[in-house]
């Protein structure tokens, strides 16, 4: 069995649907994020502002291509993943990659008092959103699968990856 990959935007239930699905089908759950936040001991926002996001990103790919080398993970990545095509084309090779969508507004209101979301640190967040959104669309939908989480609770998602899961065309 493969890696399952959840990919999508900021505020879209990534983490809080891999760590139920990891339960639910006994592997192993990945937060690209906190595997970050560990390896070099900074939080991602002080990765952002000491270092600038290119670094981030380097960091990023860098976790991808070691954790991308085993199998039966849940892995839950960061917004940006998709930015690089390397990080799609490793995360694919063995893994059925989800991407999770929701409405810029439900993604706005559940971010809207988040401060460790450094792209969103700006005078006009629900716009940033918007605009980050629209850049990325394309490359989000390069997903194996998209679930709409609207109105969904993470139970609720989850199940819907394991309906996908389990019917036969993965
Ligand atoms: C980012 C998303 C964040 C984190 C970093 C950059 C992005 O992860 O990796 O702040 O570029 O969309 P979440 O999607 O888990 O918030």
């Amino acid at each position: 069995m493969k890696n399952i990959v959840l990919i999508g935007f900021m505020g879209t239930g990534k983490s809080s649907v891999g760590k139920i699905l990891s339960k639910k089908l006994g592997f192993k759950f990945i937060d690209v994020d906190k595997v970050i936040e560990k390896t070099t001991g900074m939080k991602i926002s002080e990765i952002f502002s000491r270092f600038g996001e290119p670094r981030f990103r380097d960091i990023e790919s860098e976790v991808i291509n070691l954790i991308t080398q085993k199998n039966r993970q849940v892995i839950a990545t960061g917004g940006g993943v998709v930015l690089r095509e390397e990080n799609m084309k490793k995360l694919k090779e063995n893994g059925v990659i989800f991407c999770l969508k929701a409405s810029e507004n439900v993604i706005f209101e559940r971010l809207k008092h988040c401060k460790d979301r450094p792209l969103l640190q700006v005078e006009n967040p629900e716009k940033r959103i918007k605009e980050l959104l629209e850049k990325r669309k394309h490359l989000y939908e390069k997903a194996d699968f998209c679930i709409d989480t609207e109105g969904l609770t993470p139970e609720q998602v989850t199940e819907k990856i394991i309906e996908r899961l389990t019917d036969g065309k993965t």
